[in-house]
């Protein structure tokens, strides 16, 4: 045992919500990779060998009840990964209530023990949170699911950018109350990445600062390249952070803020929240 074990998963329970595909499917293996029992929660067919399988559907709350039902201990590890792009119906139920009432639903039952982590995707385009977080607030008070649905309904926040600056602000938010309990919550925020969700939407998902990395040579970046810092914020490896949102876009958003890479500069303003 040396201290580099810190970043294993050896004994540990790992629940990945969104696992059949995508980044949530890279973590799933990778958690396993390193050593934990690993079950996966999805809309979709699992096809991962050697994971538990529970089916559910965000967009549901009977669903994810039933799914809680059919999990059979604690967890050490919670990855919320599902996500759907903006145009799907239920997108508030899915990118951010589903995800947090299941989370709520965990720490009833005590299958979120002291000791464990929650790592959630959240997306660049959630950055710029703290511009609304007044708003935001509105939301984070309103734990009952209906209350919620409603009042995003109210406020017309029912789209990809509002659900990933909703979860950004959750784990800031939450970041002190969960470490009341000696839970640690963290998100990564990753810029274009090339899942079957980015490719559905491929214009604009990955068009994203295709200059950028044309300029450097590189490509978007692969579901394991994001599941690597997801999979590290929920080990022991990083129990130093709780409540961060890691930007993992090689570099995009720093280079805009900073004018390193001027053609960057408006996007990364605007994601930020400072465009006034
Ligand atoms: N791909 C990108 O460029 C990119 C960039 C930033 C953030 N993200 C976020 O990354 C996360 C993972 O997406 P991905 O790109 O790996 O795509 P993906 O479609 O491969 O993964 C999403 C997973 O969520 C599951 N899912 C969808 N609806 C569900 C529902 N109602 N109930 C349960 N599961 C459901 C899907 O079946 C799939 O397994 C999402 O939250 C997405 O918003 C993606």
């Amino acid at each position: 045992m040396g201290h580099f074990d810190a970043f294993r998963y050896d004994g540990k329970r790992a629940l990945v919500v969104g696992g059949a595909t995508g980044m949530g499917a890279a973590a799933a293996e990778l958690v396993l990779d390193a050593g934990a029992q690993v079950i996966v929660m999805d809309y979709a067919d699992v096809s991962i060998e050697g994971v538990e399988a529970i089916h559910v559907n965000l967009g549901e709350r009977e669903s994810i009840d039933a799914a809680l039902d059919a999990l059979d201990g604690p967890i050490d590890a919670l990855f919320s990964c599902a996500g759907v792009a903006d145009g799907t119906p239920g997108i508030e139920r899915i990118n951010f209530i589903g995800h947090r009432y299941l989370i709520d639903r965990l720490l009833e039952r005590e299958l979120l023990p002291s000791g464990s982590a929650i790592g959630m995707i959240s997306s660049a385009a959630g950055l710029g949170w703290e511009a609304n977080l007044e708003l935001l607030h509105e939301l984070l008070d309103t734990s009952d699911w209906d209350a919620a649905v409603d009042w995003v309904a109210a406020n017309g926040k029912a789209d990809y950018l509002s659900m990933k600056q909703a979860m950004c602000a959750y784990v800031a938010r939450e970041a002190y109350p969960l470490l009341n309990k000696g839970v640690r919550v963290n998100a990564i925020c990753p810029g274009p990445t090339d899942t079957p969700l980015a490719q559905a939407n491929a214009e604009t998902w990955l068009g994203f600062g295709a200059d950028y990395r044309t300029d450097l040579g590189i490509e978007a970046s692969t579901p394991l390249e994001q599941a690597m810092p997801l999979v590290f914020l929920c080990s022991d490896a990083a129990r130093a952070i709780t409540g961060q949102t890691v930007i993992s876009d090689a570099g995009y958003i720093s280079a805009g803020v900073t004018n390193a890479y001027p053609d960057a500069a408006m996007a990364a303003q605007f994601l930020l929240g400072r465009l006034g």
